[in-house]
């Protein structure tokens, strides 16, 4: 099944994976790390940690035990653009672990596939098997004597809090999806404890194509600190949703254009755990530098309802927390009591005060990155959205402030 790109032609349809594969593999592996650091790449997945860097640390480490890991759980709200880079563009990806294996010393590759994906495993390993028969997977991969290199699928089970990279190596190791504590970092004590890469799905798509056409073609694309281009993931009240490209830098107001979303009255830029942007910031970038995104754009027209849009939200992240540590555990539900009560006109000011106190406690002393984000779409759209909210009629007698 492949998902309309709306005439928007991605550029991995042309890019030669195994034409970067074959470059990568006549270099050496300092020199594949340093190229991946030169193009300036940082992680698709939404974080945003450069992927030099982390390829280097994993490099580093002593051993020839190491992992490579595709993550490719992409559970976050309003994300599908991975969807279709495993549909279409599975080549590009493999070519993309293999160079990675390279670098760092790794005979592994694992593709964490999101269980909801679970009809890509048989085409996904139809192309490994394909990559092994061309020599371009398993021993002596692309006729470099001494570098084997292998990849399977694993699959996950629909719990977004295993696309959180310490969470999906528990997984992978059969036990609770749970983030780990840090450090150690994967980079030194993954899979197994191993040193291992967790990359993006488009990240190792991406870096294929740095080897395929070179570090300046990369970065003629975006901007000087978010070099490249970038698959945008667009649903919501716009004419033409679907899976965009777009280089880093893109203004939401141009984005909206391109969409059909011009009368959008808010962008949810990033997911559910991303930021609330009003029609007033729409000038603002599409970068790691202004607005961060591992791609999740979701428009909002004028009739929509910001308080059940962020009620939803917390809905879904109540569900999805692991409940390991109290900030979250805690912080989402008194998040979700409290959009409720606006919702019956029986929050007070002093409340919302509050919980942005609770809001900030959840930033700083949450383990992982869903607690630490996860109130802010709705902080945002409390702030850009307040009279909306505030004004709604009381469905109860008086306002109270809960316990
Ligand atoms: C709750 C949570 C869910 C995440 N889900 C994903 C995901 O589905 N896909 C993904 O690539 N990264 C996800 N991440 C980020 C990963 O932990 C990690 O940063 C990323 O895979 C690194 O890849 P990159 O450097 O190529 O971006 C998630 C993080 C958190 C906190
Ligand atoms: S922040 Fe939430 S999801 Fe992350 S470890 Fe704590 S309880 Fe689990």
């Amino acid at each position: 099944m492949s998902i309309q790109t709306q005439g928007n032609t991605l550029t991995f349809a042309s890019i030669d994976g195994d034409a970067g594969l074959k470059a990568a593999l006549a270099m050496s592996r300092a020199d594949i790390i340093d190229t991946v650091a030169d193009s300036g790449m940082k992680g698709r997945g939404g974080a945003g940690f450069p992927t030099g860097m982390k390829w280097n640390f994993a490099g580093a480490q002593k051993g020839d035990k190491k992992y490579v890991i595709c993550n490719a759980d992409e559970g976050e709200p309003g994300t599908f653009k991975d969807r279709v880079i495993l549909t279409d563009f599975a080549d590009l990806v493999f070519a993309g672990m293999t160079i990675a294996g390279r670098a760092i010393g790794a005979k592994e590759g694992i593709v964490y596939l999101r269980g909801e994906y679970t009809y890509l495993r048989s085409s996904l390993n139809a192309v490994i098997k394909k990559r092994r028969t061309a020599g371009l997977l398993g021993t002596d991969v692309g006729g470099v004597k001494g570098f084997d290199f292998d990849i399977i699928v694993a699959l996950g089970a629909g719990a977004y809090i295993c696309g959180e990279e310490t969470a999906l190596i528990e997984s992978l190791e059969g036990f609770r999806g749970e983030p780990r504590n840090r450090p150690p970092f994967p980079v030194v004590a993954g899979y197994r404890y191993a040193p291992t890469i967790v990359n993006n799905v488009e990240t190792l798509a991406s870096a294929a194509c740095i080897f395929a056409k070179g570090v300046d073609w990369f970065k003629s694309f975006g901007t000087d600190r978010s070099t490249g281009f970038k698959l945008f993931s667009i649903s919501g009240d716009c004419a033409k949703p679907g899976v965009y490209e777009f280089p880093f830098g893109i203004t939401v107001a141009d984005l909206l254009k391109e969409v059909g979303g011009d009368d959008a009255k808010a962008v949810q830029i990033g997911g559910a755990s991303g930021t609330c942007v009003p029609r007033a910031q729409f000038a603002r970038q599409m970068a790691f530098e202004d607005i961060p995104t591992g791609g999740s754009v979701m428009v909002f027209g004028a009739q929509r309802d910001m308080l059940a849009v962020a009620q939803n939200f917390l809905e879904f992240f109540v569900d999805e927390s692991c409940g390991q540590c109290t900030p979250c555990r805690v912080g989402n539900t008194k998040m979700l009591e409290a959009a409720e009560q606006l919702k019956e006109g029986t929050c007070s000011a002093e409340y919302i005060a509050e919980l942005r106190e609770l809001s900030g406690t959840m930033q700083v002393a949450s383990k992982c990155g869903l607690g630490q984000t996860s109130s802010n779409a709705f902080m945002s759209i409390l702030e850009h959205f307040g009279d909306e909210i505030m004004s709604r009629p009381a469905q109860a007698e008086t306002a109270r402030t809960p316990a």
